[in-house]
C-alpha cells in the first residue's frame, strides 16, 4: 500500500495505472472505524483500486468546533486500510492542499438550509469544495459516502449531477454496534454512560419507524415519539429532530413523499447525528 502525502505524489502514482485500474474513492476525515471499512470493502467489491484519503478539513469546521481536538491516529489508520487491502492513502498537509491564499469555493444552494446546515454555517460549502478538489486529484470511477452523514451524501450527489463529474456516487447503509449506537469518529468522546444514553437515538428513530410503517404520517406525531425517546435519556442539548423530504432536504408537515427521519444530539460536548430513510 502506497502512502502519499502530496498530491504531486499521488499524481504521479495514478499517472503509473492502466486504463483499467479504475478508482474507488473514500473520502475520510480518518479515526477510521468498521462504518468506514465497510465503505473501503463496498469499493473493494467493485473497483480495481481503493483509494483512502485521510484529510481533517479545516473548511468544514465552524471557529467554536471539533477540529483542534478531532482524533488523528494516523498509523493506526494506515494499518487498518493496510489490512482492508487498500492500494494507497492519500493524506496531504494542509498547507500543500490549501495554497495560503486559496479563495474559491463549491456550495450546493438550498439543500442546506435544514438539518445540519443550519446548525453548521458554512459546513456543507468546506465539505463540498474540500470533496470536489479530492475528486480532481483522486479521478476515481466512484466514491463512497455513509447514510449516516445522509445530509452530506445528498449535496454531494446533486454536485456531481449539477456539475457533470464523471463519477458514481455510492451511497452505503449506516453500520450499528449491537445497541443501535451508529459507528462514528466522534463516538470516542463520549463516556461509557454518554455512550449508553445516546442509544435513545436509534430507538427513538425505530419507534418512529414502527409508527410509519403502521400508517403514522403526520411528522409532528413521529417527532414527538422520537423527542419523547430522548428526552429520556438527559441529553445535553437537542440541536434539531426533524422530518425532512429526500429530494429538497426540506421540513415535511406529512410523510407521504420518500421522507428522511434525522436528529443532531449533543451528549457532554460530543454531537451526534444519525438518521433513516422511509419510503
Ligand atoms: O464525511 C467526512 O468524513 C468528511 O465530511 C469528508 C467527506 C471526508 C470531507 O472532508
Amino acid at each position: 500500500m502506497e502512502i502519499l502525502k502530496t498530491i504531486a505524489d499521488y499524481r504521479q502514482w495514478r499517472k503509473a495505472m492502466t486504463p483499467d485500474q479504475g478508482v474507488g474513492f473514500v473520502p475520510t476525515m480518518g479515526a477510521l472505524h468498521a462504518g468506514h471499512l465497510k465503505l473501503v470493502a463496498s469499493s473493494r467489491g467493485r473497483d480495481p483500486l481503493t483509494v483512502v484519503s485521510i484529510f481533517v478539513n479545516p473548511l468544514q469546521f465552524g471557529p467554536a468546533e471539533d477540529f483542534a481536538r478531532y482524533p488523528r491516529p494516523f498509523d493506526e489508520d494506515s494499518r487498518l486500510c493496510r489490512e482492508a487491502g487498500v492500494a494507497a492513502i492519500f493524506a496531504p498537509e494542509a498547507s500543500d492542499f490549501y495554497a495560503p491564499d486559496f479563495s474559491t469555493f463549491c456550495e450546493v444552494a438550498g439543500l442546506d438550509l435544514h438539518l445540519c446546515g443550519a446548525a453548521r454555517p458554512g459546513h456543507f460549502r468546506g465539505v463540498c469544495t474540500v470533496v470536489l478538489k479530492l475528486f480532481n486529484i483522486v479521478q476515481p470511477q466512484r466514491a463512497y459516502f455513509g447514510q449516516k452523514d445522509i445530509q452530506q451524501a445528498l449535496i454531494l450527489k446533486k454536485m456531481v449531477r449539477d456539475l457533470s463529474l464523471d463519477l458514481e456516487m455510492e451511497i452505503v447503509e449506516t453500520l450499528r454496534e449491537p445497541s443501535g449506537l451508529a459507528l462514528s469518529s466522534r463516538n470516542v468522546f463520549l463516556s461509557p454512560d454518554e455512550r449508553s444514553r445516546a442509544t435513545a437515538l436509534s430507538r427513538g428513530l425505530f419507534l418512529a419507524r414502527e409508527a410509519w410503517a403502521k400508517g403514522g404520517k403526520s411528522a409532528a406525531a413521529l417527532k414527538g415519539i422520537m423527542r419523547g425517546e430522548i428526552e429520556a435519556s438527559s441529553p445535553t442539548r437537542i440541536d434539531y429532530i426533524e422530518a425532512v423530504s429526500q429530494s429538497a432536504l426540506a421540513p415535511l408537515d406529512t410523510l407521504d413523499v420518500p421522507a428522511v427521519l434525522a436528529l443532531a444530539v449533543f451528549y457532554g460536548k460530543t454531537r451526534l447525528i444519525d438518521n433513516i430513510l422511509l419510503g
